[in-house]
């Protein structure tokens, strides 16, 4: 298998999608039977939880991955889920003291570089970052080669985006100039409202997205919420809900379908 496509679903913003993004995006890929892996790099944990994964006892998760003094072979942090093609490195809430154990040490921007070696292994890898920018979301940066921003249809969230493109410059010129921004996804989106409307006009007329805005929104839809409190992805808790009728869409024009 080719090397996999590593991208990293950020925003500096809490509750913005990202989580729901990595967890269905990457089960709705599974249907076109590719092999995916979820990073989890958020100490909040949320897409391990949502795929109902308990992290056992000995299994090690994303933390000891990053601060091992010498480095494990990732393969082992790696967990099956219920759906098949489906894979996670799960988080725990140890994640959170990550940032002060690496403090002192050398290249520690460089730590999640050490799960490369499963790059051959899957079609895609996605990476769920957390909410701020920390040491942990630039191990993210430095590990991956693609981008996907979930953005709010909402008016400070569209003006948020304006920090998070700086830092996406910034990280491109010190730490990985190959990483690409694959584009932009609106979340959250309301076609009935003035709000959703405007801010997917704003997204669409902007130079610096030129192309780079997913034709493929996702509605603002209860089900996703109810499918993450049922540790399912909505594209196999209800199929034929707004949310999965959603991230399968994206998920075809990911793959160069639509
Ligand atoms: N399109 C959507 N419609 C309704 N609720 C959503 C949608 N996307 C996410 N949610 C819910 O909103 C909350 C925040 O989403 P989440 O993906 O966890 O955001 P983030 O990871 O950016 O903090 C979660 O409770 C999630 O279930
Ligand atoms: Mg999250």
């Amino acid at each position: 298998m080719a090397d996999s496509r590593i991208i990293a679903v950020v925003n500096e913003k809490g509750g913005v999608g990202k989580t729901t993004t990595v967890v269905n995006l990457a089960a709705a890929l599974t249907q076109w039977d590719k092999k995916v892996l979820i990073v989890d790099v958020d100490p909040q944990f949320n897409a391990t939880r949502n795929l109902g994964i308990a992290v056992e006892e000995g299994q090690p998760t994303t933390y000891e991955l990053i601060t091992a003094k010498k480095p494990l072979n990732p393969a082992k942090a790696v967990c099956e889920t219920p759906w098949s093609g489906l894979f996670i490195i799960p988080a725990s809430s140890d994640l959170a003291g990550a940032e002060v154990e690496l403090v002192n040490e050398i290249a520690r921007e460089n730590r999640l570089k050490r799960l490369k070696p499963l790059a051959d292994e899957y079609d895609f890898i996605f990476v769920d970052a957390p909410p701020s920018l920390s040491l942990l979301t630039v191990n993210v940066f430095a590990f991956a080669n693609e981008v996907l921003i979930p953005c709010q249809t909402q008016p400070h969230a569209y003006a948020a985006l304006d920090d998070l493109l700086e830092t996406l410059d910034l990280v491109r010129e010190e730490i990985n100039p190959e990483l690409n921004l694959l584009g932009v996804l609106p979340t959250f989106y309301d076609p009935r409202t003035r709000v959703s409307r405007a801010v997917m006009d704003s997204l669409s007329q902007d130079q610096r997205f030129v192309g780079k805005v997913f034709p493929t929104p996702i509605r603002t839809n209860t089900t996703i919420a109810e499918s993450a409190m049922h540790q399912k992805p909505v594209v196999f808790f209800a199929r034929s809900s707004f949310g999965a009728m959603d991230y399968n869409s994206l998920a075809q024009h990911i793959l160069g379908q639509i």
